[in-house]
């Protein structure tokens, strides 16, 4: 299923249009297709777009914002659909707008991921013509733009941070796009009530920190005190977005957010390290994921250091940690997340 819709994809890639945007996300592999003429893209995963980048694509890291391309502005917007509903409205709506008249929105995707129904709401939006084809269960659907309907598809206000206030707990903002952005984590929740025994200091931590794969800064905003030498970092450009409004609201004014891929792009070392690696990566399950957050993590903690990792009680997080820390414990376990603290990070590259 995923090879058809990333091979018509592809096809239609290689069309020698005018002036089109491609959508892109953590579905779309890094080296689909060499850069493409007149092609723009935009997606909201920094490794992906820091590899397109690298091949010489026009590429650049953005929440799916749209509002810097001017109203009647493209010939084709190209977009194999997403996981999460209110992207995928919001970028329909945002395709009348800024489609030239008689442009045209491909969307690509397959049943099971609500393609079909994406046509109709597409059709209605956009007021034109639609055109279905179909590969087994995956479709690709060219709607083009005429009278578009004003009425706007419900995307959840997609663009716009909003407050999250759970039962006893602080105020967040967050927003759609950024994983599980309307809760609160159990496994983090668990990792923040255990933080003092497994770092051995009360709350607030004190140090250099890093919140390493930070969503809307959950785990950072529990652990630190303002003054925190704090660091956050994501991938993923809502997380960042979020984030970076959490640490303003509450005046951490010296806390860095870095966009990353694991944490590959910071430097220096940090005391502690807290991290609620992901486990889904798009449309597939990516193991070695969680092995990219143990080698950086391996890499960014001081000598002296502890990371504290909460997961999934069947990640053999210990495990896969052999070889990169010299102290690998199991600080508990709730039967269905397990906390581990790494220490004496070995075999460090230079
Ligand atoms: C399980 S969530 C934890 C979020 C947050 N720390 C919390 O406790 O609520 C995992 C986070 O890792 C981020 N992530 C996924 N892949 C990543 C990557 N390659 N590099 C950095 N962060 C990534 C996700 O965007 C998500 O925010």
């Amino acid at each position: 299923m995923a090879d058809t819709a990333l091979n018509l994809l592809v096809e239609e890639l290689r069309q020698p249009d005018g002036r089109r945007l491609w959508i892109v996300d953590e579905n779309i592999p890094p080296q689909l297709l060499p850069p493409q003429p007149n092609t723009q893209v935009i997606g909201n995963r920094f490794d992906l777009i820091r590899a397109m980048r690298q091949q010489g694509w026009n590429a650049e890291l953005s929440d799916f914002d749209l509002s810097q391309w001017p109203a009647s502005s493209l010939e084709k917007l190209i977009y194999r659909v997403s996981k999460e509903k209110a992207v995928v409205h919001h970028l329909i709506n945002e395709a009348a707008r800024v489609l030239r008249p008689d442009g045209e929105l491909i969307l690509i995707g397959d049943k099971g991921e609500g393609i079909k129904t994406y046509a109709r709401k597409a059709q209605q939006r956009l007021g034109g013509s639609k055109e279905e084809q179909k590969q087994g269960s995956v479709w690709r659907v060219t709607v083009s733009l005429g009278e578009a309907d004003s009425a706007l598809l419900d995307d959840q206000d997609y663009p716009l941070l909003r407050d999250f206030q759970p039962a006893d707990a602080e105020l967040y903002l967050t927003k759609p796009g950024l994983f599980g952005w309307n809760k609160i984590d159990r496994g983090s929740a668990f990792l923040v009530e255990n933080l003092a025994a497994m770092t051995g200091q009360a709350l607030p931590l004190e140090g250099r920190i890093l919140d390493l794969g930070c969503g809307f800064g959950y785990l950072a905003l529990n652990a630190c005190a303002t003054s925190a030498a704090l660091t956050c970092t994501d991938n993923n450009a809502a997380a960042l977005i979020a984030c970076r409004a959490n640490l303003n609201a509450r005046q951490f004014t010296q806390a860095e957010v870095i966009a990353s891929d694991a944490g590959d792009s910071l430097e220096g070392t940090f005391d502690i390290i807290l991290c609620n690696p992901p486990f889904h990566a798009g449309f597939g399950v990516e193991g070695d994921l969680t092995d990219r957050f143990l080698r950086q993590a391996r890499r960014l903690l001081d000598s002296n250091g502890t990371a504290c990792f909460v997961v999934n009680q069947h990640i053999p997080l210990e495990r896969k940690a052999r070889g990169l820390f010299a102290r690998i414990h199991c600080h508990a376990d709730n039967g269905h997340f397990k906390l581990v603290q790494l220490k004496e990070p070995v075999n460090k590259p230079q």
